[in-house]
This record gives C-alpha cells, sequence and structure tokens, in this order.
C-alpha cells in the first residue's frame, strides 16, 4: 500500500505532466480518435496556452501525440485558446481562438495528417461583431448544415448576457456574420457563454454552454429554424454539474461523443508537487431521451477497461450499510429497487477508522443527488464542499448510478440523465473501502470492478513515477 494515496488517474485523461484545461479540435481521422486540449507545457498552471494532443484508436488506450499548436507572434501570440475541427474540401482544418492581452481573434490552422499544423493569419476572423467586446469572443465549433459550413463563437451581450453568435460560411474560408444563433434567457445563465457546441441529434438540435466564472455543462434542446435556435425547454438542462468546458463530437457510427475537462480542486503548492494538472472525464455518448432531454453516459468501450470484479450483490430488502469492497479505481453498477423514505448511496474512498470518507447520497424526499466531501480529505488544502444536481425519480422508479472512481477523479452519473463530476483528495493510505447504504428498506443490485489504465508503456511509468 503506498505511504500517501496517488492522486493522478488511471483511466481519465491526463497530460504527460503539467496542466490541461478544456478538450478541444476532437476527429476521427484514418482509423483514429484525436483528442486535443488546452495544455502549459512548462507549467502546472494556467498560462501561454498550446495545444496538447493524444489518439486512440478505440477510445480505450491512448497515445501521446506531439503538440498540435503553439503560440507565434502575430494573432495567438499569447495563447491558443479553445476550438474545434473540421474536414473542409478534403482539408483537416481546426478553427481556434487566438488570444492576446488586447483581443481574442477566431484562427484557422491546416495540416496533411493531424500531426503538423500550419498557423493561416490570412484567414482569421478578426472583428467581433456590434455589440460585443473583443475580449468576450472565443471558442469557434464548426459543422455542417444543409451544404453549407457554419461556426457558432461564445460570447457576451453587453457583458450582461450569455450568448451564442453564428457565422456561415460557403468554402470554411470566408465568414459571414450571421447574428445570435441564442442569447441567454435569462442573467442566471452567466455573463458570457463559452465552448457553446451545437449540433443535431435525432430530429432535435442540442446547444450546450459552459457558462463564464461557473461551473458545468448546461444544455438547450430544440430546433434550428431560420438560422436561430428555438428552445423547447425554458431553461438549460444541467447535464453536468462539476466539468466544464465540454466538446462534442460525431463518432464515425454517428454517436455523439463528448467530453469535458476536470479542474484540480487544490493549493497550487500541492499541484506542483504532483507536477500535473487537470483531467478529463471519460468519452460520454449523448442521446435524448423520450421526454426530450439530453442524456448522457459513459461509451461502452469503458467497460473493456474493468479488471476484477470485486462486487456482485443482490441484497433482499434491507435497511443499513450493506455491501463491502474497496478500490481506488473502481466502475460501480448500482441500483436500487422498492426505495422507501429517506436516503441511500455509496461510501467510497472511506479510510478504517472511519475519519475520511466521500459520499454519494440520493435524497428521495428533496430529489437530490449529493456528492458529500466534507470528510473527502484530511487536508485543508482542497476544496471539499458538497456538490449536488436535481434529480426527479418517480416513487416506483429505479435509481441507477454508474460511478466512475479514479484515484481523485469520481464521476457520477444518474439515471442517464446526469452527472456530477468532481474531485477528491483523500490522504489515509487506507482511504480505499466502498460499502452501500440505505436509510430505509431498499433492495440493491451491485456490481463493481476495478480498472485498468488507458496509458501503455513508458507514459504509465512516468505517471506512477515507476520509472
Ligand atoms: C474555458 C476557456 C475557454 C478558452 C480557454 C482558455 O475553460 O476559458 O473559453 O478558450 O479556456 O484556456
Amino acid at each position: 500500500m503506498p505511504a500517501v494515496p496517488d492522486h493522478r488517474p488511471a483511466y481519465h485523461f491526463t497530460a504527460p505532466s503539467n496542466w490541461i484545461n478544456d478538450p478541444n479540435g476532437l476527429a476521427f481521422h484514418a482509423g483514429r480518435y484525436h483528442l486535443n486540449y488546452q495544455y502549459n507545457p512548462n507549467a502546472s498552471k494556467w498560462g501561454d496556452i498550446h495545444w496538447g494532443h493524444a489518439s486512440s484508436a478505440d477510445l480505450v488506450t491512448w497515445r501521446d501525440e506531439p503538440i498540435s499548436l503553439a503560440p507565434v507572434p502575430g494573432h495567438d501570440a499569447g495563447g491558443c485558446f479553445s476550438g474545434s475541427y473540421a474536414l473542409v474540401d478534403g482539408q483537416p482544418t481546426i478553427y481556434y481562438t487566438g488570444y492576446t492581452a488586447e483581443r481574442q481573434v477566431q484562427c484557422v490552422a491546416t495540416s496533411p495528417d493531424l500531426q503538423r499544423w500550419t498557423q493561416q493569419p490570412g484567414r482569421t476572423i478578426v472583428t467581433p461583431p456590434a455589440g460585443v467586446e473583443a475580449h468576450d469572443f472565443r471558442d469557434p465549433y464548426v459543422f455542417r448544415h444543409d451544404g453549407r459550413w457554419y461556426m457558432v463563437v461564445g460570447a457576451s451581450l453587453d457583458h450582461e448576457h450569455g450568448q451564442a453568435l453564428l457565422y456561415r460560411s460557403d468554402d470554411g474560408v470566408t465568414w459571414e456574420h450571421r447574428g445570435a444563433l441564442f442569447t441567454s434567457p435569462s442573467d442566471r445563465y452567466g455573463r458570457m457563454w463559452e465552448c457553446p457546441n451545437f449540433f443535431p441529434i435525432g430530429d432535435r438540435w442540442v446547444l450546450t454552454v459552459s457558462l463564464w466564472l461557473g461551473l458545468g455543462v448546461h444544455a438547450f434542446v430544440g430546433r434550428f429554424e431560420h438560422e436561430r435556435f428555438v428552445p423547447e425547454w425554458d431553461g438549460p438542462l444541467d447535464v453536468d454539474a462539476g466539468a466544464f468546458a465540454h466538446l462534442t463530437m460525431h463518432a464515425p457510427d454517428g454517436r455523439a461523443l463528448q467530453w469535458a475537462w476536470m479542474n484540480e480542486q487544490r493549493d497550487q503548492a500541492d499541484i506542483d508537487a504532483d507536477g500535473w494538472a487537470g483531467a478529463m472525464t471519460v468519452p460520454r455518448e449523448l442521446s435524448i431521451d423520450a421526454h426530450g432531454r439530453l442524456n448522457l453516459r459513459p461509451v461502452a468501450e469503458i467497460s473493456q477497461l474493468r479488471r476484477d470484479a470485486v462486487a456482485r450483490i443482490a441484497t433482499e430488502r434491507q435497511t443499513g450499510t450493506h455491501a463491502s469492497f474497496s478500490g481506488s479505481t473502481l466502475d460501480i453498477e448500482a441500483r436500487w429497487t422498492g426505495r422507501d423514505r429517506g436516503k441511500v448511496g455509496l461510501n467510497l474512498l472511506t479510510s478504517a477508522d472511519g475519519r475520511e470518507t466521500t459520499r454519494i447520497v440520493y435524497w428521495q424526499d428533496a430529489r437530490r443527488l449529493s456528492i458529500e466531501r466534507e470528510r473527502s480529505s484530511l487536508s485543508h488544502a482542497v476544496r471539499r464542499q458538497n456538490v449536488h444536481a436535481h434529480l426527479a425519480l418517480a416513487p416506483d422508479e429505479a435509481l441507477d448510478l454508474r460511478v466512475l472512481l479514479d484515484h481523485s477523479v469520481l464521476e457520477v452519473y444518474a439515471n442517464d440523465r446526469i452527472c456530477l463530476s468532481t474531485r477528491v483528495y483523500p490522504t489515509l493510505p487506507d482511504s480505499v473501502s466502498a460499502s452501500a447504504f440505505s436509510d430505509g428498506p431498499a433492495t440493491l443490485a451491485l456490481q463493481a470492478w476495478t480498472m485498468g489504465s488507458i496509458f501503455e508503456g513508458e507514459r504509465r511509468e512516468l505517471m506512477r513515477g515507476e520509472s
């Protein structure tokens, strides 16, 4: 057993070292998925943003690739901010935001093979539309529709309301501003929208946004009519309460796949000591359910990472704490049926003396799912406030949790409808026990597996300090 718990995830993507934030430029090319990401190659904190790069043939095992984009004097001298990929007339192309202290502009780079990228400064969209400041203009998301290219850009209307701007192009080179695709219906949803994504699933269109200075991934579902988005819901659906700056791509088989970024929640001194910061969620598959809600679940491929089956439990109706197993990389499927009032949930990363524990709790009366982190770590240098999401289950509806625990990463998917993702940093070497509980009588079916690594060879050794 290690002297202190290792916080480095094994099956959630992190950079070889140093800082990462948003997923960028997702692509499928020549049989491989490509995940680019916001990357500071020289420090474990945000700054000097490049695009790091990794690829995978199967969404399970990842290999590091050379850096895709580095800032150069000119439009992106201060950093290559977030953006997306498109195959334009057979030409691999990325659209991203060039950052300088003065302004943000939308830049282009092209490549023959997704390995070597050439910045194309002559194709930059320099000036934001009237009413949008040059500091509130970023994260282009490009898609094809009705024989044309469209680009959605994150913005703020008068510094007050989040907004997604729409551009249109016949050739992917020259762009025309078409007005606002959609403006936030309320000032409750952030003053600026980052990373707007706009894509079809079945006969619906989905607009997902990250709220500047907020947390979470918020989705509107609706229609795309006359170059405007018409939502079917009054407000956004909060699909992930803890991750940020998501990016969606369509896989060759048509699935809508989404990644998002999970920031650190600990002091910079602790981060520097470990030399890495930030992790991606696992890839998730998005869908629309019969109620027109956006659903999300880990892609099926993730189960290939399952190693040892550490629990297989089917209880009769009972109360109290009832299943126990252990691990700090776990994939857990738990289903409670016939629930009474009160709470049901899981204890994770619990130490033998009980001083450390992370609890996932469903409050049936309050219809609330929580991750309780007050006791998740004995350290005062980590954030430990609880995280919550609303989850209204009908009285006879099962509660289905899919829990991905990966050292300091915790993703909790509930009934495919919401995800609570967060970070936890236990300090005691024996904080590895898990169990299930229910306040009142409930029937539980639970399976759990330990999980393998998404990296091979040297990268794996490097991460575990084994080299
Ligand atoms: C979101 C974000 C983006 C920006 C990038 C900079 O986390 O702020 O809006 O492009 O990160 O790293």
